[in-house]
């Protein structure tokens, strides 16, 4: 229950969190690339989606826990991976960790993190995914390798920044560089945390290690080096999904990124059915982009995804209330989940379906 009762939905959150941070911090987080086109589909291509509400169901008892990659979670709503949460707030990484053990979902900490992998997985009471930039095949497999030693449930490869860009268009205009004076803890090589030879440094100018495309060789030789789960990120278009499956992946996660990338691609709850039906039946699916509401991620899991991921909404939570803000964050979701399942007559979230939509 929130301290604070004008905080009741993920959108209060996104205004205290705008009042609260340097504004160019926030528009560094809140901002798509370019004319974000992509963010506002991501957004206004839920409201285009009707559900179909079930009546003579009873309804008293509702679940929202599912499976995803052998784990049980609470609810359907993980966290996406992002670096730099000490952007937010000073226990960084750690108090979103804590947040999403205290809600029973998945915490997937980033290559860019604040905090290390390490440090990420000790504090942690539920699964955490590590999240790979394609840096090298050397630095993937130290990656790896210490993800595995850590004790994390699957490795999640980004797909969607096949370059390192110049920094979005707004962020140059305010001359903020993200990285700047923060830790990127995964490259801490003082701690022993990074053995090869990449500094900080380098990874902060992306000197010598600009990032590269990542190709579907590249995805079927990180099957080879590893027994963990592969998920394979910003996939958008069936083909692709189909591709990776076939390389060894065991979950496609549909996302353009949050319309941080590439503006003018369609929302990812757009692409989501076609890519559902090209590979539910080998591997999971999950979807990011746009989830502020519960009943965004009914719609998402009644089109086939097995899960979604929040990225800005925990952002907005770390922001106002550090590990409460991103639980209470969490916990509106899944009240709104509960609400939602409510209204449409089901009992469970496992048995969302087409069925529950209309016009599908
Ligand atoms: C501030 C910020 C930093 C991000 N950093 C990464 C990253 O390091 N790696 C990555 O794969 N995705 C990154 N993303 C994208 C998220 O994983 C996710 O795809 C996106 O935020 C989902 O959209 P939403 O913010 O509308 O929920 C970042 C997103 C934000 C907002």
């Amino acid at each position: 229950v929130s301290p604070d009762p004008t905080l009741q939905s993920v959108e209060d959150y996104a205004r205290a969190a705008r009042a609260r941070l340097d504004p160019v911090v926030a528009t560094f987080l809140d901002s798509g690339n370019a004319d974000g086109l992509t963010l506002a589909r991501n957004r206004s291509a839920f409201g285009d989606i009707e559900l179909n509400a079930h009546r003579f169901v009873d309804v008293a008892t509702r679940s929202t826990a599912i499976e995803v990659l052998g784990s049980t979670v609470a609810a359907p709503v993980l966290i996406a991976p992002t670096g730099l949460h000490e952007i937010a707030h000073p226990d960084g990484e750690l108090a979103t960790t804590r947040a999403a053990g205290a809600a029973g979902t998945v915490m997937t900490t980033g290559t860019m993190a604040t905090r290390s992998v390490e440090e990420v997985a000790a504090t942690a009471t539920g699964p955490v995914w590590f999240q790979l930039y394609h840096l090298g095949e050397d630095v993937l497999e130290v990656f790896v390798r210490r993800a595995e030693a850590a004790g994390c449930a699957a490795i999640c490869i980004t797909l969607d920044v096949p370059v390192q860009i110049r920094g979005r268009e707004h962020d140059r205009r305010n001359g903020f560089r993200a990285s700047k004076g923060r830790p990127l803890a995964n490259f801490d090589t003082a701690r022993g945390h990074f053995p090869a030879s990449l500094s900080s440094d380098e990874v902060r100018g992306w000197k010598r290690r600009p990032l590269r495309p990542v190709s579907l060789e590249l995805v079927a030789w990180l099957r080879t080096i590893t027994d963990l789960p592969l998920i394979a990120k910003g996939i958008m278009l069936p083909e692709d999904a189909r591709r990776a499956a076939e390389a060894g992946v065991d979950a496609i996660y549909v996302s353009n990124h949050g319309g941080r990338e590439c503006d003018g691609l369609p929302a990812t709850i757009d692409v989501l059915a076609e890519i559902v039906d090209a590979v539910a039946s080998s591997c999971e699916v999950y979807l990011d982009g746009g989830i502020r509401r519960g009943s965004d991620v009914v719609k998402a899991l009644a089109l086939g995804a097995q899960a979604v991921l929040i990225g800005r909404p925990f952002w907005w939570g770390l922001a106002v209330g550090g590990e409460d803000g991103v639980a209470h964050v969490l916990e509106l979701l899944r009240f709104e989940i509960e609400e939602v399942l409510a209204g449409i007559g089901c009992t469970d979230v496992r048995d969302l379906d087409r069925r529950y939509l209309r016009d599908s």
